[in-house]
């Protein structure tokens, strides 16, 4: 199948983790993608479709990086499809020990830097496209510790209902995927305690992998989910669900 055949797709953060994982799924499905990542220079690779994954180095808290990306990507293709925004922080900091900076670092990369991105590609987006943002069911249930993230996955939920309603005239529908505990860098650093404690908090009994969270990107991305927008779709094994 090629549910994404003849597709432009840019993955904001789209090397290694979840938004890995999108890329090469999207790509698999006939997407020629566009994955932005802090490491590296550009490198290109074809898939066993006719896919194909472009990497451009760009920092995704930069605006000027994403200012360049996007006019590369309207230069080369005319258009982006398909706008995934999945780079995102997450530190762990009770309110008492919260600082400015933490405040900053995480509003500025998991909201502005989102809000923006999205902003720009509007100019690029077509009729018929979607933009799928990665959230988190932290923005749903007060995770301790994580208070500033949660409340930035909250602003991402929020985003979305506005702009499915701004975007609907244009036929550009916005949805979310919020991810439970998922095993990438991101938890690499969280002790087997932890792990373990986490993964009795999910009712089906462990964290998701990469790949579950990007078939969910990919439903949203693609032409299966055509009456499907402001929604949220949480990829969590029913963690804040149930
Ligand atoms: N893993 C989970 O349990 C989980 C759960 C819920 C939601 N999420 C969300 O899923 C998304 C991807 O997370 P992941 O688990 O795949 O984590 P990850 O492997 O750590 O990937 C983080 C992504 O964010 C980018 N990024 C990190 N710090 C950045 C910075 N300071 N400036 C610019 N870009 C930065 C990275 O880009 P570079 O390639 O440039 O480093 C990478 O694309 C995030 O939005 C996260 O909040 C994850």
């Amino acid at each position: 199948m090629s549910r994404l055949a003849n597709k432009v797709a840019l993955v904001i953060g789209g090397v290694g983790g979840i938004g890995g994982a999108i890329s090469q799924m999207f790509a698999s499905e006939g997407a020629q993608v566009y994955a932005t990542s802090r490491k590296g220079g550009e490198s290109s690779s074809e898939t066993g479709s006719s896919g194909s994954i472009r990497v451009i180095q760009a920092n995704a808290g930069e605006k000027a990086d994403l200012q360049r990306v996007l006019g590369q990507i309207k230069s080369e293709q005319g258009r982006i499809d398909v706008l995934v925004i999945n780079a995102g922080i997450s530190e762990y900091a009770p309110l008492e020990d919260i600082s400015e900076d933490h405040f900053d670092r995480t509003f500025g990369l998991n909201v502005r830097s989102l809000f923006f991105a999205a902003q720009g590609a509007l100019d690029v987006m077509k009729a018929g496209g979607t933009i799928v943002l990665i959230g988190s069911i932290a923005g749903d249930i007060g995770t301790k510790g994580y208070g500033v993230y949660g409340a930035t996955k909250a602003a991402v939920r929020s985003f979305a209902r506005t702009w499915a309603n701004e975007l609907a005239p244009k036929d550009i529908r916005v949805n979310v995927v919020s991810p439970g505990p998922t095993d990438t860098a991101m938890m690499a650093s969280a002790s087997l305690e932890v792990r373990d404690a986490l993964s009795s908090m999910i009712p089906l009994g462990r964290m998701g992998r990469p790949e579950e969270v990007a078939a969910a990107a990919l439903f949203l991305a693609s032409d299966e989910s055509s009456f499907t927008t402001g929604a949220e779709l949480a990829v969590d094994g029913g963690m804040a669900q149930v």
